[in-house]
């Protein structure tokens, strides 16, 4: 890999040292069958590591940190305010060495464990099944639970769906005698967590065999139907998906991937301190996923060109060296606006693949890698991140409508040679639901302001019902437990309906949600 970054060309838009604006114009292509963007996209993820559960979400009903049976008030509010659809629990790499009967029956009776991946911290397990499923019923969360392959046995898996899912029988009677008498709803079911690596090291042939074993035994109990995810490739590893679609198929729901925007693994760079160069080689990085997405649904339409096994991004975001003075097991970073061009851009391209793309789970919700939130004992802050993902909620389960957009765009180098990348100047997106269109738009250039001219006649609308922009002085700002809300979302005034034509005006390196109606 290489340490030094250079910007290859510059076109159009560019750090020349001085503004412009540019004229960008966008036109929406509205379908009469529009795919719908599943809510799903809007995933979150919550491994054991670091302080993600312990501090960020459960800090015990006997806490000073204000609580509800135990989960921190603040952040449940939060969280409830992000209509979060889908919470993946309990890893990451932690799932296939988590043993879910030490998480169960009274607390302080549980056996303790080593965290082997994530800094050797000791793991209590005072939060389990119980305290996973009663945070998504308090939040109206889907869980989605990874299954450990690489450890754990098929009977521990089988007899954990069944302790979640059964009316009755042993498991639903062990469950009700740990205090739930009526059994939860379990719809997502991964097997294993990145199986060609800390999930056991198999090859794509061997974890083929080993899935289709596994998930034999995951039974659906008394109505309950699982919906069955085949752990899957990293990044490029585009062999992984090839041999799962072959040996697997319709054994499977959903087939996972994992893509962070990371280009050396070394060094990741510093969350809150990095140059032009480094933050616009970051897009590049974040916008490749459009091209993995992409060559992985290839393959996928080659074996279902029906389209019923579904592509589920379970992991995705950025990923920098931790905070100085913190556990580097624990992957605490800050988040910078730099982050929150990262999450509009990546979202923006997730609604292009809606058709296979039905899930996404960002890494990760609380205190770990691109976190929503930032806690500290009884003080919590909203990341950048968190607030694009807020303004965002208005396209989960909307109509894509697909959009032209002639932006000029910037070429910038990569680590992977003779291998360039191009980060558009305007990145947009838009969605219908219920009469309301929303279009998010994210202008990434450092210097140069935009004029956006987009006809709106085709999409029925004539009003602007509401807007937002999310930007802040320095791409490097964020919030911190002295600074709360340096960067937070203001309410938009530069976009009016004219002649048919919504005519915004989008300052450099800011990000705007526009709900018409
Ligand atoms: O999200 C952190 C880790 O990244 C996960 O545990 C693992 O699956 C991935 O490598």
């Amino acid at each position: 890999m290489r340490n030094s970054l250079t910007i290859l060309c510059l076109l159009i838009f560019s750090l020349s040292g001085y503004s412009k604006t540019i004229q960008v114009e966008i036109k929406p292509m509205p379908s009469e069958n529009p795919v719908v963007v599943a809510p799903e996209i809007y995933g979150q993820f919550a491994e054991h590591l670091g302080r993600c559960i312990y501090g960020g979400i459960w800090v015990g009903e006997d806490s000073e940190i204000p609580n509800i049976n135990g989960y921190r008030s603040d952040v449940v509010e939060a969280f409830r305010d992000l209509k979060i659809p889908v919470l993946r629990w309990p890893g990451g790499c932690f799932a296939d060495e988590y043993h879910w009967r030490d998480g169960i029956g009274p607390r302080e009776k549980r056996p303790t464990m080593v965290n082997s991946n994530w800094g050797g911290t000791v793991e209590d397990n005072s939060f389990g099944t119980h305290e996973f499923f009663n945070f998504c019923e308090l939040l109206g969360i889907e869980p989605y639970l990874s299954a450990n392959v690489g450890s754990g046995t098929v009977e521990e898996m089988a007899k954990w769906v069944e302790y979640i899912t059964a009316v009755d029988g042993p498991m639903a009677k062990e469950r009700a005698a740990n205090g739930r008498k009526e059994p939860w709803k379990l719809k997502y079911l991964g097997i294993g967590n990145e199986s060609w690596g800390c999930g056991g090291n198999f090859t794509p042939e061997e974890y083929s065999n080993v899935y289709r074993r596994y998930q034999t035994f995951a039974r659906d109990f008394d109505g309950n139907r699982l919906y069955k995810i085949a752990s899957g490739a990293s990044d490029y590893d585009y062999n992984w998906t090839d041999v799962l679609m072959k040996n697997v198929g319709r054994r499977m729901n959903g087939l996972s991937l994992h893509y962070y925007t990371v280009w050396n693994w070394n060094d990741k760079g510093a969350a809150t301190n990095f140059t032009p160069e480094t933050y616009y080689y970051t897009l590049g990085k974040a916008l490749e996923v459009d091209s993995v997405i992409n060559r992985h649904v290839e393959i996928m339409d080659k074996y279902d060109p029906n389209n019923r096994i579904a592509l589920i991004l379970d992991e995705w975001g950025t990923w920098w060296n931790v905070e100085p003075g913190t556990n580097p097991g624990h992957l605490y970073q800050q988040n910078t606006m730099r982050d929150a061009m990262v999450a509009a851009l990546s979202l923006n391209t997730f609604h292009k693949y809606a058709e296979r793309l039905k899930m996404t789970n960002i890494a990760q919700v609380a205190n770990v890698l691109q976190s929503m939130v930032l806690t500290q004992d009884d003080k919590m802050v909203l990341t950048p991140t968190y607030h694009v993902f807020k303004m965002y909620v208005p396209h989960q389960g909307g109509n894509f409508i697909p959009l032209e957009i002639n932006s000029p765009f910037m070429t910038v180098a990569s680590e992977r040679k003779d291998f360039e990348r191009k980060i558009p100047m305007i990145s947009a997106t838009a969605t219908e639901k219920n009469g309301e269109v929303n279009i998010s738009l994210v202008n990434t250039s450092l210097e140069d302001n935009a004029t956006i001219t987009i006809p709106v006649k085709a999409l029925k609308v004539n009003k602007i019902r509401e807007s937002a922009i999310l930007t802040s002085e320095k791409i490097s700002d964020y919030n911190d437990f002295s600074n709360a809300d340096k960067v937070k979302p203001t309410q938009f005034k530069d976009a009016k309906i004219k002649d048919g034509k919504l005519e915004i005006s989008l300052p450099k390196a800011s990000i705007v949600n526009i709900s018409l109606v």
